[in-house]
């Protein structure tokens, strides 16, 4: 059986890049293929070499408010590396309609909140101000809408006492990094079924 090839888009220090490379082993129906930054020297990047799988970077400060031009850039890199599967992972750029439409159905995005609950930044803020008694992250599918496509996993965490921002992004952060591989694995098998953890 041929395996999926997957690339991944990153803006920072891709941890949840990590998590999915290191998962793509053995009978693992997925290969990383490509890593993407949109920031130059993005601490992913080195992390990204040191486990073997190619790197570039599409800077998006040159093209400015043109998201069309930046992402045509991008989708010249994606092209060359022919993915089956794209995965954001700490992509912090919003996508166009546009780019949604050339890459829709095979792309996923990790959200760290129990979407459809806080879209958006600063999420583990939002829970604390909420006084939410629980928390967590969401796998989806890219569409048109921001942080709105079809859910194909949720972890939940509790919100203890006393927890601040740091510490409970630490918490859902190591539950991203169970659930993305997870649902990743089923994805490119052809399977749909949401993953839920615990
Ligand atoms: C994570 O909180 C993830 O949920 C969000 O970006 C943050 C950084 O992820 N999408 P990473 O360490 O760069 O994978």
């Amino acid at each position: 059986m041929t395996l999926a090839r997957v690339a991944i888009l990153i803006s920072g220090g891709g941890s949840n890049m990590v998590a999915l490379v290191r998962s793509m082993t053995g009978d693992h129906p997925g290969r990383p293929v490509i890593v993407v930054s949109n920031v130059p020297g993005a601490g992913g990047l080195a992390k990204a070499e040191a486990l073997g799988v190619p790197g570039a970077v599409v800077d998006h400060r040159p093209f400015g408010k043109d998201r069309e031009a930046f992402e045509a850039a991008l989708n010249e890199v994606l092209t060359a590396a022919a993915p089956d599967v794209i995965c954001h992972a700490g992509f912090m750029r919003i996508v166009t309609p546009g780019f949604v439409r050339k890459w829709e159905g095979r792309m996923l995005n990790i959200h760290p909140s129990l979407l459809p609950k806080f879209k958006g930044l600063h999420t583990h803020v939002q829970v604390l101000a909420a006084v939410d008694a629980e928390h967590g992250c969401t796998v989806h599918e890219v569409t048109a809408e921001l942080d709105g496509g079809p859910i194909l996993g949720q972890a939940r965490v509790p919100v203890l006492p006393g927890d601040t921002e740091v510490t409970l992004a630490a918490r859902v952060m190591v539950q991203e990094h169970l659930l993305y591989p997870a649902v990743l694995r089923r994805f490119v098998a052809g399977d749909r079924t949401p993953v839920f953890l615990p």
